[in-house]
């Protein structure tokens, strides 16, 4: 298995440590004006700092024993908020751990927000939305997502999702072998273009939608975190696709927009109607161009962060280090088909009672969470207490870090936290995800900015796994791979190849 604090998983810890280095250093320097403000720091200390000998012996440590046992000894030896200096250059200030982790989480944005850190998304997405407007603006656009991607809504495109998933596997054969990230990226891009997109683009533009995307994705590089606008071949088809999707989009809602008022069926279908009929608080309609892009922006959240957390969960259960969790898979499946009376399970009913098939993702994500480490700016003192009970004040204009892979591995939390254990991790009696409060869990985030697409991702993952879980018998033919490290996701290296084979008593 790919344990996280050495190899591919402890790498790609390393890459996210750097990139948020790369981005902190650039807004360092974009808002050293503001930075030199934020001397002051009242009476209590700033938090101890690791810089020069100290943090080079870290970060060799770190190549040598992995980030996470790196991390280890400097929380054991700073406790759980410490700083990161490179004097003149940067200030990363680090959260570890649920209690310091509630600042991060719950300070309100006059205190901490994403300050730059997220300007590369407006070329991703376009103008007018997101990170390109104001925070009131923003909130309100938050709102719109809050509301489209509500739990009722997202039961109500469960039998869409189900659809689709049975039309893409039905077109596997009886037996064969399958790379695994391929089909996932695909059968959940069907997904989202029906039940986000709509049924236009899903019936007619979808394998030009599909290969836009995947400009747009190739065009989110290293760089494009700090010089969005530099005038790369990537950063150029990037563009090109945001361009044309959004021409794509426009001519779709012009369309609704023409053919007369939505009917509540339609609204209660897909997303785009859901934007359409958005208003913000002084009676506004979303524009033509604001509901292109907060389309572009909420598939992409979901698509690639789903894709990846579909195919380690795949991993895990079909890799051959501990078959009891695919039995248990598979058995609930089972359980549930007979328990529902046979052939056709209706699905929107069942998703909630498969906790079982839940917890395997949950437990995916916290080895693999798609984000390892979230990074805000502190833009006004921020007083904070540790857990060790150390009184500090994180200046104006550090960078702070939420050590989310390396909360998920603390071991007076999670008990053997290398080991993949969905159903005793999460189980009764354990409960580890709350063992240490609201903070122990960070995988879809937490507090101001939590992710709004939980529920929508856990119900499309999990009616995907139920129907190969209980039409297919299984098996990963090639070895546990490491994790890929030149991709902002932490995605597998390397194809994942998958045998399969029809079960006759499955039920299509
Ligand atoms: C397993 C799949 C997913 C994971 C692990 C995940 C994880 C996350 C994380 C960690 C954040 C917080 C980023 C930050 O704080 O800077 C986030 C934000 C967000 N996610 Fe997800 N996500 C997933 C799927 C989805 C899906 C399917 C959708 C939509 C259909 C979605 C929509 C969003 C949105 C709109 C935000 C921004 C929230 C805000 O800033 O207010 N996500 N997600």
């Amino acid at each position: 298995m790919d344990d996280p604090t050495n190899g591919g998983g402890g790498a790609m810890w390393l890459t996210a440590v750097a990139v948020m280095l790369t981005i902190a250093v650039v807004t360092r320097r974009r808002e050293r004006k503001s930075s030199n403000r934020a001397a002051a720091t009242g009476r209590a200390a700033a938090p101890p700092e690791l810089r020069g000998a100290a943090l080079l012996w870290c970060a060799l440590s770190a190549l040598r024993d992995g980030p996470l046992e790196a991390f280890r000894r400097q929380h054991a030896k700073l406790g759980s908020v410490f700083t990161a200096s490179l004097p003149g250059l940067v200030k990363l200030t680090f959260l570890v751990g649920p209690e310091a982790s509630r600042y991060f989480y719950l300070a309100p944005e006059t205190e901490i927000s994403h300050g730059r850190i997220y300007e590369f998304t407006i070329p991703l997405f376009g103008r007018g939305v997101g990170y390109d407007v104001d925070l009131a603006t923003r909130s309100e656009q938050t709102r719109f997502y809050l509301d489209a991607l509500h739990a009722r809504k997202v039961r109500a495109s469960i039998a869409a999702m189900v659809e689709e998933v049975e039309d893409y596997f039905s077109r596997w054969g009886e037996a064969g072998v399958v790379d695994l990230k391929h089909e996932m990226e695909h059968a959940l891009l069907l997904i989202s273009s029906r039940c986000l997109l709509g049924r236009e683009v899903r019936e007619s533009m979808v394998d030009e939608v599909c290969t836009l995307f995947r400009d747009l994705a190739d065009g989110l590089q290293f760089i494009s975190l700090f010089l969005p606008y530099l005038p790369t071949p990537a950063h150029r088809r990037r563009d090109r696709a945001r361009v044309r999707l959004t021409e794509l989009f426009t001519k779709v809602i012009r369309s609704r927009k023409s053919s007369g008022a939505p009917t509540s069926a339609a609204e209660d279908d897909d997303m785009l109607q859901r934007l359409i009929n958005s208003r913000y608080k002084d009676g506004r309609a979303t524009t033509e161009a604001e509901v292109a892009a907060l389309l572009l922006a909420v598939v992409f959240a979901g698509k690639h962060t789903s894709y990846i957390t579909s195919t380690w969960t795949g991993i895990h259960l079909l890799s051959d280090s501990d078959p009891t969790h695919l039995a248990a898979a598979i058995d609930e499946q089972d359980q549930l088909t007979a328990r529902h009376h046979g052939a056709r399970v209706d699905y929107a009913n069942v998703v909630q009672e498969m906790t079982t098939l839940h917890r395997c993702i949950k437990e995916t994500v916290r080895l693999h969470p798609a984000s390892p480490a979230l990074a805000r700016r502190v833009r006004k003192n921020l007083a904070v207490r540790t857990k060790e009970g150390d009184e500090y004040v994180i200046p104006e204009g550090h960078t702070v870090m939420s050590t989310v892979l390396v909360n998920h591995h603390l071991h007076h939390i999670y008990k053997n936290p290398h080991v993949y254990d969905p159903p005793g991790r999460f189980g009764p009696g354990r409960e580890e995800d709350n063992l240490a409060g609201a903070f122990s869990y960070l995988g879809f985030s937490a507090g101001r900015h939590v992710c709004l697409g939980e529920t929508f991702a856990y119900t499309q993952i999990k009616v995907l796994w139920s129907h190969l879980l209980k039409n297919f018998d299984l098996k990963m033919v090639s070895p546990f791979p490491k994790t890929k490290l030149s991709t902002m996701v932490a995605e597998p290296k390397g194809k994942v190849m998958v045998s399969y084979r029809r079960r006759r008593q499955g039920h299509a």
